[in-house]
């Protein structure tokens, strides 16, 4: 038996298995390095001591070059593992980011840093609302027609106080006028942009729309301070100088006297565009806080005056973005969001521009 050639194999061995079957041949029980162990018993003394060094160091070297091997082996197949199952963190992200803003939350985040200029600040009221809120505190009695079934979604009553009213889908964001009213002290300038809910659908009309409120109670405020809050917002919002407003006299239940607003529009490039006033287009409700609804939030109504204005955030986006159907605002459709969706990165501000 060749000894030398035992350790050659041994550091040739091409893969663990085989490295294990040759440790079988040599230091295993019926192995060969094992049986020249053996065979030192039935030696003379003699022979004995002249070879059992031999054999207890060819065992230590058969020893040595497995372990030896064993590692040389086990290193590659680590270093082959790290190459294969290696994650290149500096890869660039995809070419074309998915993500993109959609015109509505653009357009409330527009909104919100306009009027966050003029000192108005952020308030929110629950979509599933009282009646007391969406109508009774807001002056709209019961047998008021808006509170018709045909406009107003009511949900089912589940259990509770039986003779509790059942909760509408605020069918506007005024509701959030009262809450502000009924929680923080006067004076207030406060806008409130969110979901709202009409039984209505058709091209310019969806079940669920975007309104923003807006609402500022203090002494001595009067049809003036709405007339400049609405221009000074609607230049900014538009972008533009020209934008000219017309009030025209209306009803709201819950203001009075009650205006609604119209911006003037021009033909640009063949294209209806905001300012200028060839013609006039409807963009906004609004009046005086109705005395009634100050004393429904138990402020006095002669210490206290405010005004009021509430505006379809949908048809904001819509004019200012160039989009014609309401229904592809809420379909989801990635194509349109590609076309028309904002950079997620590109906030807006007032110096960068609001619709940048
Ligand atoms: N809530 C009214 C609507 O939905 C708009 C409005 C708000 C009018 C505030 C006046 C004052 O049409």
């Amino acid at each position: 038996m060749a000894d030398s050639d035992d350790i050659d194999r041994i550091r040739s061995a091409p893969d663990l298995q085989a490295l294990e079957a040759l440790r079988v041949s040599t230091l295993g029980k019926s192995g060969s390095v094992t049986a020249r162990l053996k065979s030192l018993g039935k030696m003379s003394p003699e022979e004995r001591s002249a070879e059992a060094p031999k054999i207890h160091s060819l065992r230590e070297a058969v020893t040595a070059a497995l372990a030896g091997r064993k590692a040389e082996l086990e290193n590659a197949e680590l270093e082959q593992k790290l190459a294969t199952e290696r994650i290149d963190l500096s890869l660039p992200a995809p070419q074309t980011p998915e993500g993109s803003v959609h015109p509505v939350s653009q357009v409330m985040d527009e909104l919100a840093e306009i009027f966050a200029d003029l000192g108005f600040s952020v308030a929110e009221g629950p979509e599933i609302e009282e009646q007391w809120y969406n109508f009774t505190a807001l002056n709209m009695p019961e047998f008021h027609p808006a509170r018709a079934m045909q406009d107003t979604f009511y949900c089912r009553k589940i259990g509770g106080d039986p003779d509790a009213e059942a909760h509408v889908l605020r069918t506007h964001t005024s509701p959030v006028q009262i809450r502000a009213m009924t929680s923080q002290p006067p004076p207030l300038r406060i806008i409130a942009p969110g979901r709202v809910y009409r039984s209505d659908s058709d091209a310019t009309h969806t079940p669920m729309f975007h309104q923003i409120e807006g609402l500022v109670i203090d002494k001595g405020i009067h049809l003036g301070h709405l007339k400049w809050t609405l221009e000074t917002f609607l230049k900014a919002f538009f972008e533009r100088d020209d934008v000219v407003l017309r009030m025209r006299p209306s009803y709201f239940p819950f203001t009075e006297p009650s205006a609604e607003v119209d911006v003037g529009w021009s033909m640009e490039k063949g294209r209806r565009v905001v300012g200028g006033c060839e013609g006039w287009m409807e963009v906004l409700g609004s009046g005086m806080v109705h005395p009634n609804v100050i004393a429904n939030c138990g402020l006095d109504p002669e210490e206290w005056q405010g005004f009021a204005f509430g505006t379809g955030v949908d048809r904001l986006a819509m004019l200012k973005y160039g989009m014609s159907d309401l229904r592809a605002f809420f379909d989801g459709d990635l194509r349109w969001l590609r076309h028309y969706g904002f950079r997620s990165l590109d906030v807006p501000t007032l110096s960068g521009g609001v619709g940048a």
